[in-house]
């Protein structure tokens, strides 16, 4: 299997040390820079040509970014006989029904996972969901660099410049922060998320999006006054085959579950009939992360990535470790063990799992129950 990588940046770089790294059987045989002088990398070239008509290129990656020239060499990749992945959301949301479109004329695959929500198995999950039901609605924090200032402006009642510096300088955040703070960039999401989900196109232009970058203090100490928490979600939802998709700051009640998601996470909810609500959440941005999503399309396409072995294992519960509380009539078995030893019940001391495991079968008529940090 080759591969001809397109963008050599944040995303490109983690792409390489994952393949190169793990996968003698993938080769990254070209890679498009700008200039050859970004490094010394003989795979190197400056022709994007000389990768899109390589016939031995199996699958073309593209991380550089931007719409074009992004748009037209991924299509053209598709055109002549290649499989693509992008991680890239803004050409891909102002580009799906045409890219979807070639890919299928040309029965070769498109797969955009990194392109919403970094290595979350978001589009996976939303492809999966459909085998068994309808998709009703997701909704998601889908920025890791609003979510960071909001969750930092929460907790600390910093200012929002403040914390979009602090969030620049941590590299959560680009020196033109505007697609984030701004909403744009969950709009992209949005609607490759809505593609996904309810096979509906709809021009990310057309997506409502209202950002953070007027968010004050006094925004958030009202909504905390209210036991709420601030976060930007973007949604998406199918109502009689009318659907409706837009990115807006959310004041969540507390027990809200996305109000948890801290730093600058990603969490995605997704809802239908049979499945209720289930969520996934993870790293939403970084080399690594996102490198790894797109990875795991190419493993799919591929299909062959990672060997279908298996071999028996002991089960080493020896390292597992916790402390327990325990209830019963006898809890003798239990005293040289606890730190707490009430009537009716004990609260151990830290203990492997092993050592339970070993007292419980000695015991009658107990309750147990891992008491978490
Ligand atoms: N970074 C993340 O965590 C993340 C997460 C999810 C999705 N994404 C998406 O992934 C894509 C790449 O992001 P990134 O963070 O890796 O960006 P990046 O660090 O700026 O990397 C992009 C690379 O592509 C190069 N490039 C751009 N146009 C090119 C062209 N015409 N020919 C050759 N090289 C070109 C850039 O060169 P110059 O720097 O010289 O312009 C840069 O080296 C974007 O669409 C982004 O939205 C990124």
């Amino acid at each position: 299997m080759k591969i001809g990588l397109l963008g050599h940046g944040v995303v490109g770089r983690g792409v390489t040390e994952i393949i190169d790294g793990h996968f003698p059987q993938i080769t990254v045989s070209s890679i498009l820079v700008k200039d050859l002088s970004e490094g010394n990398d003989p795979r190197y070239t400056t022709d994007a040509y000389q990768i899109l008509n390589d016939p031995r290129i199996d699958i073309v990656i593209e991380c550089m970014g931007g719409i074009e020239p992004a748009f037209t060499y991924v299509k053209t990749a598709l055109e002549n006989g290649k499989h693509a992945v992008t991680s890239n959301k803004k050409m891909l949301s102002h580009h799906l029904k045409e890219l979807t479109d070639t890919a299928e004329a040309n029965h070769r695959s498109l797969r955009f996972e990194a392109s919403c929500g970094g290595c979350i198995p978001w589009i996976h999950e939303l492809e999966r969901t459909q085998r068994i039901d309808e998709i009703t609605s997701f909704r998601g924090i889908m920025n890791g660099t609003t979510n960071y200032i909001l969750s930092d402006m929460t907790g600390s009642g910093a200012d929002f410049n403040e914390t979009l510096k602090e969030a620049q300088k941590l590299g959560y955040a680009e020196a033109d922060p505007s697609d984030d703070i701004d909403g744009n960039d969950v709009a992209y999401k949005c609607c490759i998320s809505a593609f996904s989900a309810f096979h509906k196109a709809v021009d990310p232009d057309d997506i409502p999006h209202f950002g953070i970058r007027h968010l004050k203090k006094s925004d958030i100490a009202y909504a905390k006054a209210d036991g709420r928490v601030i976060k930007l979600i973007g949604r998406g939802c199918l109502n009689e085959e009318k659907l409706s998709v837009w990115v807006m700051p959310v004041m969540l009640r507390g027990d809200d579950p996305m109000c948890l998601v801290s730093s600058n996470l990603n969490r995605i909810e997704l809802s239908c009939r049979t499945l209720g609500t289930a969520s996934f959440g993870g790293q939403g941005a970084g080399s690594l992360p996102t490198a790894h999503a797109v990875v795991q399309d190419v493993l799919s396409i591929e299909d062959s990535g990672i060997p279908k072995t298996w071999e028996t294992s002991d089960n080493h519960i020896e390292t597992v470790r916790g402390t327990y509380y325990v209830s019963g009539r006898d809890l003798s078995l239990f005293e040289p063990v606890s730190a707490e030893c009430h009537d009716g019940w004990v609260l151990t001391h830290e203990m492997s799992l092993q050592e339970l495991s070993a007292l419980m079968q000695n015991s009658h008529d107990v309750f147990v129950c891992e008491v978490s940090r």
